[in-house]
C-alpha cells in the first residue's frame, strides 16, 4: 500500500476521535488511515484550522495586522484538525484504544475505500474525494430502514430518486413514486408503469371520502348524514349500481322528510348535498366505481409512477394515505412483494404543524414498515416543515445542498449520524453532490451522485429562449393575418 503521510496525532485522543497537526492542506470529509496497535483504522478528516506559528499577538493590533498582510509563508504554517475514527478497515469495528500521540495520519488508499463501498447493491455515484471509487449502498437497509432525501430546490433530489429507482428496477424491486409534478412518467426508466390516480369508492374508507367531500371535522350532523348515504351507496355499487347518484338520492330522501327536522338539520343537509355535487364536479373521472383497485395496477420490476400533477392537495392526501394503508395491510398478509414508496414534496403530505391523513400513515409505516417490508422515501426541499417524527424514523439520509440554518438544525435533530462537521459541508455542495449517512452505507460519505441517463424534466428552463420563441411565433401569426387580410381585400377588388 502506498503511504502518504499527511499529519500526526497530537494531544489527547479517544477511541472515536483524535486531533492532528499537518503541513499539508487536506479537505474536510477526506478519508485517512491510522496504523496503531497492530490495526489499520479508517478515519474522516473534520474541523480543519489553518494558522502560522510566526504570527501571534492581538489581531486588532496594527503591527500584527501588518505582519499578517506581509505573510508569505516564512516561519511556516500549520493545519490543525480532527479525525473521526470510523473503524478497522476490514471490519469497521471501532478500536478499543485511542491512537497514541505521534501516530501517523495517512491518506487512505483508494483500494481500501473501494472495498468498503463496493459491497452494496444500489450504485449511487462516486466519492467526491476519490472519483475513482464507486459508491454503492445496501438496498435491504435502504428499504427497510427508510430514506430521506433533502435539499434546496434544484440541488438534485429528483435526479437521485431516478438513479435509485432505476437501480431498484434492476433488482426486480417495486418502487412506487408519488409524482407530484408529473416529472417521472416520461423520465425514461427502463420499465415504467404509469398509473392514473383513480380511486374506486368501493375501496375508500369513510374518513378518506369525507376529506374529498370537504366535510369539516366539527360538522357532526353533516358527517352523520354523509356516513349514512356513503354506506348505502357502497352497498349499491356491490349490486352493480352507481355511486354519487345513489348518495344524492339518499340525501334527497332524507331532505324529503324535512318536517321531522330542526332548522340546523335542514341547513346541514342542504350543505352536504352542495358539497357532494361540488365533489362530483371536482373529481370527475377520478373517483370511478369501474376503476380497478389501484394496488392491483402496481408491477414488480417497474417504476410505478402515480401521476399526481393534476390533482389538488386533498386528493393527493387521500391517494397517498389510501395506498399506504392498503399496502401495509397487503404486506401484512403477504399478498404483494416488498415495496418502496417514494413521496415527493413530503412536507405537504406530512407537514410538521398540521394533521393530514397521509401523515398518519407515513408515521405508521415509518414505525412499523420495517417488519413488513414497506419502505418509505421522503423527499423534501423544506425539511423544517416536515414532520419530525417521520423524519427521525428515516435511518438513512441523503442530503444535498441545504443552506438555511433552521433546515440544517431540523435535519441534524432527526439524524444522530450527522456530525456538526458534515452539517457544515452542506452549504458548499454543488448540484448532485450529497452527504450520505445511515445504515445503508458502512461509513458516512460525500458522494457525487450519478447523473440519471433518462430525460428527467425539471432542469432549469431557458427562460429568455422561451420568451424569444413566443415573441417570434406571435410575430409570425401577426404577419400571416396581415397577409390573409391583404389577399382577401385584393380578391374583393
Ligand atoms: N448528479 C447530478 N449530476 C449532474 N447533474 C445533475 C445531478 N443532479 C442534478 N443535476 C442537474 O440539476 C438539475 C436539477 O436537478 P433536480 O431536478 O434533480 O433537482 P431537485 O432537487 O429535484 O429540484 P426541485 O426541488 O425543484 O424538485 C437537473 O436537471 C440536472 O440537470
Ligand atoms: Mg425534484
Amino acid at each position: 500500500m502506498k503511504e502518504e503521510v499527511i499529519g500526526v496525532c497530537i494531544g489527547e485522543a479517544t477511541p472515536g476521535e483524535a486531533s492532528f497537526i499537518s503541513r499539508t492542506v487536506s479537505r474536510s470529509g477526506e478519508y485517512v488511515t491510522l496504523d496503531f496497535d497492530g490495526r489499520l483504522i479508517l478515519g474522516m478528516v473534520e474541523g480543519l484550522v489553518r494558522g502560522s506559528p510566526s504570527i501571534s499577538g492581538d489581531i486588532l493590533d496594527p503591527d500584527v495586522v501588518e505582519q499578517i498582510l506581509k505573510f508569505e509563508g516564512e516561519g511556516g504554517q500549520y493545519i490543525k484538525g480532527k479525525v473521526r475514527l470510523l473503524g478497522d478497515v476490514e471490519s469497521l469495528e471501532i478500536p478499543k484504544t485511542p491512537p497514541p500521540p505521534g501516530t501517523k495520519i495517512m491518506r487512505a488508499d483508494p483500494s481500501v475505500l473501494q472495498r468498503i463501498f463496493s459491497g452494496g447493491t444500489i450504485r449511487l455515484g462516486r466519492l467526491l474525494s476519490h472519483p475513482e471509487v464507486v459508491v454503492s449502498v445496501d438496498a435491504n437497509k435502504m428499504v427497510s430502514r427508510h430514506l430521506a432525501i433533502l435539499a434546496i430546490t434544484g440541488a438534485g433530489k429528483s435526479n437521485t430518486v431516478s438513479v435509485i429507482v432505476e437501480e431498484l428496477i434492476k433488482l426486480n424491486g417495486m418502487p412506487i413514486l408519488f409524482d407530484m409534478h408529473s416529472e417521472y412518467g416520461e423520465a425514461g426508466f427502463s420499465k415504467v408503469k404509469r398509473i392514473k390516480p383513480r380511486l374506486n369508492p368501493i375501496y375508500l374508507s369513510f374518513p378518506e371520502f369525507k376529506i374529498l367531500v370537504d366535510v369539516g371535522k366539527d360538522a357532526y350532523i353533516q358527517e352523520r348524514l354523509l356516513r349514512k348515504a356513503f354506506k348505502a351507496a357502497k352497498e349499491n355499487i356491490k349490486g352493480g349500481g352507481n355511486f354519487i347518484p345513489r348518495i344524492l338520492d339518499e340525501l334527497e330522501a332524507i331532505a324529503g322528510s324535512a318536517e321531522q327536522m330542526t332548522g340546523s338539520e335542514k341547513n346541514a343537509i342542504a350543505g352536504v348535498i352542495n358539497k357532494v355535487e361540488d365533489f362530483e364536479n371536482r373529481y370527475e373521472g377520478l373517483v370511478d366505481p369501474h376503476a380497478p383497485h389501484i394496488l392491483s395496477e402496481f408491477e414488480q420490476g417497474a417504476a410505478n409512477v402515480v401521476d399526481l400533477g393534476a390533482v389538488d392537495e386533498d386528493y393527493a392526501d387521500v391517494i397517498v394515505s389510501h395506498v399506504l394503508r392498503k399496502t401495509l395491510h397487503m404486506r401484512r398478509s403477504g399478498e404483494m412483494p416488498p415495496v418502496f414508496c417514494i413521496i415527493e414534496e413530503a412536507h405537504i403530505l406530512a407537514p410538521a404543524k398540521r394533521q393530514t391523513h397521509s401523515k398518519y400513515w407515513i408515521d405508521r409505516i415509518a414505525r412499523e414498515g420495517r417488519k413488513f417490508g414497506v419502505g418509505l422515501c421522503l423527499v423534501s426541499q423544506r425539511p423544517k416543515s416536515l414532520d419530525q417524527n417521520s423524519l427521525s424514523q428515516a435511518n438513512n439520509t441523503i442530503i444535498m445542498r441545504l443552506v438555511e440554518p433552521s433546515d440544517q438544525r431540523h435535519v441534524q435533530q432527526a439524524s444522530e449520524r450527522l456530525s456538526d462537521d458534515l452539517l457544515g459541508q452542506l452549504n458548499a455542495l454543488n448540484t448532485g453532490e450529497a452527504v450520505v449517512v445511515g445504515m445503508m452505507t458502512r461509513i458516512p460519505a460525500l458522494v457525487k451522485i450519478d447523473r440519471f441517463k433518462g430525460k428527467l424534466r425539471g432542469s432549469d428552463p431557458d427562460i429568455t429562449a422561451l420568451w424569444a420563441e413566443r415573441a417570434a411565433e406571435k410575430q409570425r401569426q401577426h404577419k400571416q393575418k396581415k397577409k390573409e387580410v391583404k389577399d382577401l381585400y385584393e380578391g374583393m377588388i
